[in-house]
């Protein structure tokens, strides 16, 4: 455990991890019972192609969800284009910048505007106030985010879309196994989607799917990501590949025999940062409402530079030199990438939530592969940092200004 500024790398320490500590690696379930899966699948011949085992996980997705339909997908994205096209969006939808880019690319790829809308700053999620004066008569949908898993304002932006006649997904991509009001995420708008990406709690290597209780949509999903075979020789729909394999369908029911041991370890992680960086000035820790069941993937602090001294920027790379990479998800925010920079200049006028909370945020480690001795020498270095903050200030501006290489710096900054 380091004791002094001193023996921070960015002074010339030793790092304080050997390996780099991504803020997401993969849970992985029982590994004997996966290979043996993965056998059975080779026995069989039986690759893809809505085979037994993605049939049996769409059902316990379905089932854990409490949700009708799920149609599992080769990742998230295809499964956001699919949900997209087959609710029938087009013109302009309403979408939060503070997201992950493949909630807008979902649209932008189908020639569809994203609008973006500001966020609430205390929830990071769409702010249904600000959604109703973005609604023009090209408007045909809002895309909710349930961001860090926490639900967005379901009930508010449930209202929107009623009144004014449009569709209503949920980009639920951080959202599995999280509840809204006590109810499943899985249960909302016309279609929710998740993501089951190698990053995320629960994770088929790569994967997707969309869940609803809407049957005829369900039908046309299916359809659309089968290309349209409505059987053999049969095609009676426009469609794309959008499948998941049998062995990420096997990678998934072998994670949801373990679903219940990853959530409780990311809750033993997040309950140990919050008690480690507890009354540290300046820093706000993102904390989970304990009456909602969530999956505790994100760690989440907001750094605020007039009270710390010290920008979000600065502690990523201390961090980072010392092989922790946090991240700063997400910014900067959608709209100040391309294409969308370009198409609006000054989308960030009407975004200033979405820029302030993109300036502060930072996103740490946690998942199986980190444990109680890995958050106390992170929490450590935080504090070391933060109650230095001249020395390494002066540290940082004058590598930046000498343009010394900081060791440790991560390309993905
Ligand atoms: C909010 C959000 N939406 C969509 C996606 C896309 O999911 P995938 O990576 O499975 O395509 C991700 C994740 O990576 C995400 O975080």
């Amino acid at each position: 455990m380091k004791s002094s500024f001193e023996d921070l790398a960015i002074f010339g320490g030793v790092p304080a991890f050997n390996d780099k500590l991504h803020v997401g690696r993969p849970n992985i379930g029982d590994r004997q019972r996966l290979l043996e899966r993965i056998n059975d699948i080779l026995d069989r011949r039986w690759l893809t192609n809505s085979g037994p085992y993605v049939q049996e996980f769409e059902q316990r997705i379905a089932d854990l969800v409490g949700a009708k339909h799920c149609i599992a997908m080769c990742n998230g994205t295809v499964a956001l284009e699919i949900a997209i096209r087959a609710m029938r969006l087009t013109g302009e939808v309403i979408v939060p910048s503070f997201t992950f880019i493949a909630t807008a690319h979902a649209l932008q790829w189908q020639e569809i505007t994203p609008v973006f809308c500001d966020i609430n700053p205390h929830t990071h999620n769409i702010d249904p106030c600000q959604v109703e004066r973005l609604i023009t008569p090209r408007t045909t949908g809002i895309i909710g985010v349930h961001v860090w898993g926490r639900g967005c304002d379901v009930d508010a932006l449930t209202d929107i879309t009623r009144r004014r006649n449009l569709k209503l997904l949920f980009d639920a991509a951080h959202a599995f196994g999280c509840s809204y009001k006590g109810r499943m995420i899985g249960n909302f708008g016309d279609a929710e989607i998740f993501s089951f990406h190698a990053t995320k709690f629960f994770n088929t290597f790569e994967g997707g799917a969309v869940v609803t209780n809407n049957d005829e949509l369900a039908t046309t999903i299916r359809l659309m990501k089968n290309f349209g075979f409505a059987g053999y020789d049969n095609v009676i729909y426009v469609g794309t590949n959008g499948k998941m394999s049998e062995v990420s369908a096997v990678m998934g029911l072998t994670g949801l025999e373990s679903l219940d041991e990853f959530i409780a370890i990311n809750y033993r992680n997040y309950d140990q940062y919050r008690r480690e960086l507890e009354g540290l000035p300046g820093v706000h820790f993102l904390t989970y409402n304990e009456t909602e069941r969530y999956n505790y993937q994100y760690i989440v602090l907001e750094i605020d530079r007039a009270a710390t001294r010290i920008s979000r920027d600065h502690l990523v790379q201390i961090l980072h030199a010392e092989n922790i990479l946090a991240r700063r998800y997400f910014y900067p925010g959608c709209h100040r990438m391309e294409p969308y920079r370009s198409h609006f200049p000054h989308a960030g006028l009407l975004l200033p939530e979405t820029e302030r909370v993109a300036e502060r945020v930072l996103s740490l480690p946690t998942g199986t592969a980190i444990g109680p001795e890995e958050i106390r020498a992170i929490c450590n270095i935080i504090r070391l940092a933060l109650q230095n903050v001249e020395a390494v200030n002066m540290r940082l501006e004058s590598s930046w200004a000498s343009r010394e290489p900081l060791r440790g710096l991560a390309e993905d900054m």
